[in-house]
């Protein structure tokens, strides 16, 4: 017999459709207003599956909205400066980033200069196989994977120059896990700004102790300098750029939304586009192999600088559940550090493993529980056949939610509702884990 949840349902999904509406700034979804004012490329994707429970056309404006800003090089931005606002550093202005850049004669909205964990394709196609297509065509959706796929080309040849199967990011930002504290030691080599005027805003919205460091924030902003006085031209990274990670996470994202890309050309019969996917899919399965530590029966990041496994377990570590790139021995490790985790009454998945020296429960990434990186895991596990595992921590999750809020993220012990509030993919992934499963 099923443990009953602690929520009233109907609620929980009449509340996740109001943020929605009310983080909509026509056509595409602020993740909450003020902290993040623009459209971000990963929240984006999951606040589409999100909408898609309640107004389909709705669902695909959102990724129209997303591809405006994609670049003649494929790039699809981390952020889509549709409008000016005064509560987000760095800006337009900042990024600054180069007419040549995005394609030729086409209206275009302002960018930032890097990109984003690609969770797109995935979503896109559970957009595509669940929805009624009635608002979008079946010719409009062969083009979205076709932009899709020239972003995944893009990630191919500009962040994994040498063909090795595994993509690097060059920023922090770019992991969509900022300081996460895998990144601590490439980042103690970046140097910082030297820009001492500059104001985080972040911090004047959110009590500090919850987001990044100052010392941080310099050396994002120095990345962000060099990366711009190259015009961010990936061929202009040379082998002493001082952050080049292998994020298990975005590759393992990456590898997920190359297999979803795939199935839906395949729909399309575009034969080659396939066949090119799947040498690169056998690529990067290969090269995860690296990736594994069997000492400590870790999957990990790994620095490019040093050439060393990054031995910090952060909820990044799992997400090759995501993507059926674990074996059964290495996914029975995963699920038993899972369990270990929930037996000292940790809720799952804390971004940090709680017995790391780095482990804060409050601050951003280097503890607390983020509701889609749960969404990824779950679909994971149950990929994997681990059905109870993956309800344990959906309800586990919801509850958390209902008795909180929609929060950006959690304490690990239930304590309180973290960062930015009336947040959109926490909205998104209840709705989208409401329409799946009715809650069970
Ligand atoms: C931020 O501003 O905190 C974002 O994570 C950068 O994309």
């Amino acid at each position: 017999m099923k443990a009953q949840h602690q929520f009233d349902s109907q609620t929980l999904m009449e509340q996740a459709r109001n943020i929605l509406r009310q983080n909509d700034r026509g056509g595409y979804t602020v993740p909450t207003e003020r902290l993040y004012p623009y459209q971000w490329n990963w929240d984006s994707a999951i606040c589409a599956l999100g909408w898609q429970s309640f107004d389909e056309a709705r669902a695909w404006k959102e990724i129209r909205m997303l591809l405006k800003g994609q670049w003649s090089n494929g790039m699809l931005p981390h952020i889509v400066f549709h409008q000016d606002s005064p509560d987000y550093f760095p800006n337009a202005d900042v990024w600054n980033v180069s007419e040549a850049c995005f394609p030729h004669g086409v209206e275009h909205p302002p960018t930032s200069g890097i990109s984003q964990p690609p969770v797109l394709a995935t979503c896109v196609r559970k957009l595509w196989e669940a929805g009624k297509q009635t608002s979008t065509e079946k010719g409009e959706v062969k083009l979205i994977c076709e932009k899709i796929l020239n972003w995944h080309r893009w990630f191919w040849s500009a962040r994994d120059p040498e063909n090795t199967g595994l993509v690097r990011v060059l920023h922090p930002w770019e992991s969509g896990m900022d300081n996460s504290p895998a990144w601590d030691e490439p980042l103690a080599r970046v140097p910082s700004t030297q820009n001492a005027s500059y104001v985080r805003q972040d911090t004047s919205l959110i009590d500090a102790h919850q987001r990044p460091l100052q010392k941080e924030y310099d050396r994002y902003l120095y990345l962000v300098e060099i990366l711009r006085d190259k015009d961010y031209d990936s061929r202009a990274i040379s082998q002493d750029f001082p952050f080049r990670v292998i994020d298990v996470g975005l590759n393992s994202i990456l590898q997920r939304a190359n297999l979803d890309l795939k199935a839906m050309l395949d729909q399309f019969g575009m034969r080659s586009e396939c066949q090119e996917l799947e040498a690169r899919i056998e690529l990067t399965q290969n090269a995860f192999t690296k990736l594994w530590d069997p000492q400590h029966e870790h999957f990990y990041n790994r620095d490019e600088f040093t050439g060393e496994l990054i031995r910090v377990p952060t909820s990044a570590c799992f997400l090759p559940l995501f993507a059926g790139l674990a074996g059964n021995e290495q996914v029975s490790k995963m699920v038993s550090t899972l369990e270990n985790w929930m037996d000292q009454k940790f809720l799952l998945v804390p971004s940090t493993a709680p017995d790391e020296p780095s482990y804060e429960p409050e601050r951003y990434w280097r503890g607390p529980v983020w509701p889609h990186i749960n969404w990824m895991i779950c679909e994971g596990l149950s990929d994997y056949g681990f059905d109870d595992l993956s309800r344990k921590i959906r309800m586990q999750t919801l509850e958390l939610i209902s008795k909180l809020g929609f929060y950006e993220y959690y304490h690990p012990l239930g304590e309180s509702g973290l960062g930015g509030s009336s947040f959109s993919w926490t909205a998104a992934v209840c709705l989208i884990w409401g329409n799946s499963t009715n809650f069970r």
